[in-house]
């Protein structure tokens, strides 16, 4: 029988496409999501593209009774993958305790439930906002974290410590934190991507919505940091790739390998690209010209990072593997599909 994980958010950018790693890994799928910033025909996606159709269930999962019931339907469940969470860095200052309230409501919700329906592993999705702007590049996992800019940047913060505190007293699981740099691209099928609703937040979907023509121009933010071209550099990780990560880290822990009962991994390539190198990459990938305008810079943004994914690479055996050239061309593909 297949093991069976449960995907909170599973019908989300990174949570779809980790679905869909996991199928084809073999793993039965249990998506639980509120749909809130997404949408249910992400489901004909996974199947179009792995020819099974997950379970899905429409649940809040700061809804305790409605998420125990979850666990009651599927038993068995050995896994879970929780990408539940609100993300907009900007909205969060915004609602700072929409932010606290769903994601920490979530997270204790599933390690409450976890010893009680026997579940053995965590993967907690964090960030390499958790670093802020290190003084030194690249960022290892010892690198330490540092106050969080905003409350998004605070929760994943938070979520970590509590992780840690419930493994460390004894809990009966396993938990390994994945810190993300910048996840980007879709799904080599154009079957599933990235859907921002409304204006886009994030460089990659504005860049491709602007070389449709439904964003009459690319603002970039800041050409005077100090980077070789003057605007930001980020590790831009492929969104497969990422999506892999989360496999062999549920792997990891049901097989017994983890090492300690709280791992971390920084999950991105080791190269940062800046802006206007993804601007540049982007046009020379698709032929596309992109009307783009040098802004002032965006006030909470931080001028480099990217990531030492060695730890990664050596202990999981995870590496980036796709070129930021087929992955400009995999984004670009899907919003090519929204068209149609
Ligand atoms: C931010 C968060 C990250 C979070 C992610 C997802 C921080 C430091 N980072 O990443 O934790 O997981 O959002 O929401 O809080 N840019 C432009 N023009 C645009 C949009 C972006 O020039 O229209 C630039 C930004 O200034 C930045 C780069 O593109 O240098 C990437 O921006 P974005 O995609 O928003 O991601 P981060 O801010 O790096």
């Amino acid at each position: 029988m297949a093991t069976k994980i449960l995907v909170t958010g599973g019908t989300g950018y990174i949570g779809s496409h980790t679905t869909v790693e996991l199928q084809q890994a073999g793993y039965e799928v249990v998506i639980v999501d509120n749909l809130s910033n997404s949408n249910i025909k992400v489901l004909d996606g996974i199947q179009a593209i792995t020819g099974i159709r997950p379970a899905f269930e429409e649940v809040d999962c700061t809804d305790k009774p409605a998420l125990k019931a979850v666990f009651e339907k599927y038993p068995g469940i050995k896994a879970i993958i929780n990408f539940a969470a609100s993300k907009a860095v900007g909205e969060s200052v915004q609602k700072p305790l929409l932010y606290y309230r769903n994601n920490l409501d979530t997270l204790i919700n599933l390690l409450e439930l976890m010893p009680e329906f026997g579940v053995e592993g965590f993967v907690f999705s964090s960030s390499c906002t958790v670093y802020g702007q290190p003084e030194v590049l690249p960022v290892t996992e010892d690198t330490p974290r540092q106050t969080a800019t905003s409350p998004y940047g605070n929760t994943k913060k938070i979520c970590e410590d509590i992780i840690t505190d419930a493994v460390h007293a004894d809990a009966p699981y396993k938990a390994i934190l994945l810190r993300y740099f910048n996840p980007i691209g879709a799904h080599p099928s154009a079957k599933i991507g990235e859907l921002p609703l409304g204006v886009p937040q994030n460089l990659i979907p504005f860049v491709t919505q602007t070389a449709a023509g439904i964003r009459e121009q690319l603002s970039v933010f800041g050409d005077d940091y100090n980077t070789p071209d003057g605007s930001c550099i980020r590790d831009y990780i492929n969104v497969v790739d990422l999506a892999k990560a989360h496999v062999v880290a549920v792997e990891r822990m049901l097989s017994g390998k983890s090492l300690e009962n709280v791992e971390v991994f920084n999950v991105g390539t080791g190269r940062g690209l800046s802006v206007l190198e993804i601007v540049e990459t982007f046009q020379k990938v698709t032929g596309v010209k992109l009307n783009y305008k040098i802004v002032g810079r965006r006030e909470g943004d931080i001028e480099q990072v990217w990531a030492d994914p060695t730890k990664a690479n050596q202990v999981l055996g995870w590496k980036a593997e796709a070129s930021v050239e087929e992955t400009l061309l995999s984004a670009w593909r899907w919003q090519e599909s929204l068209a149609k």
